[in-house]
């Protein structure tokens, strides 16, 4: 199994709805916010994600790169997001949100810059539905596929089937046919693509053409 989620960083901010129809086939649309603090980049906070989620029928998969966001997410789930994805370097208390996204009905996820490593959050794993290895340092859409990233994703499923949890493994950066196997190869099964979806021709094509290529 391969999702492929197409991020809205690369759309065209003037047209949300439209750009989210044009992926339709996507399995969810990845929603980055990001609030100039966390990251040196400023998108778009709840009331955007807000009509979003009504302009779609695909369901969000939001990406907090902001500080503080155990206050924020429970209101991103109010506006209608299906997966929630903290950072833990900005979590205060990592364990208690993600207890709390999924009390709130939504999928907790965890993401990891890459200068994180996973092993000190090993014991936490079964308390997330998802875990997202950053494959660019986040902030930007367009950056170049870190490889140095792909001995972690290995080392993270590894920890997931020891433990044999159910939970997905994302990737996030850079992701495009050039680098989407090497992720796969590495463990990966949820793949976010912004620039490869995006700047296409065809967005709907690029995601079933990810998707094939993440599945072989
Ligand atoms: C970067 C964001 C990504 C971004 C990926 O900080 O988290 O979701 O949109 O864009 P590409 O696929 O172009 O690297
Ligand atoms: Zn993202």
């Amino acid at each position: 199994m391969a999702l492929i989620n197409p991020s809205i960083l690369s759309a065209d901010f003037a047209r949300l709805a439209e750009e989210a129809t044009a992926v339709e086939g996507a399995d969810w649309l990845h929603v980055d916010v990001m609030d100039n603090h966390f990251v040196p980049n400023l998108t778009l906070g709840v009331p955007v994600v807000e009509s979003l989620s009504k302009a779609t029928d695909t369901p969000l998969d939001l990406h907090l790169m902001i500080e503080d966001p155990d206050r924020w997410a429970p209101q991103y789930i109010e506006a209608g997001a299906g997966s929630v994805t903290f950072h833990v370097e900005a979590a205060a208390a990592p364990v208690r949100l993600a207890r709390e996204i999924r009390a709130k009905g939504a999928r907790a996820s965890m993401a990891l810059k890459p200068a994180t490593p996973i092993e000190p959050y090993e014991d936490l794993l079964p308390e997330l539905d998802m875990l997202l290895i950053m494959t660019v340092e986040p902030g930007f859409g367009g950056q170049a596929f870190l490889d140095i990233m792909l001995p972690k994703i290995r080392r993270t499923r590894e920890l997931i089937s020891r433990h044999g949890l159910e939970m997905w493994l994302q990737v996030d950066g850079g992701v495009s046919a050039a680098t989407i196997e090497r992720c796969a190869e590495a463990g990966a099964d949820v793949f976010v693509a912004g620039s490869a979806v995006y700047s296409a021709d065809d967005p709907a094509k690029a995601v079933r053409d990810l998707r094939e290529k993440a599945e072989t």
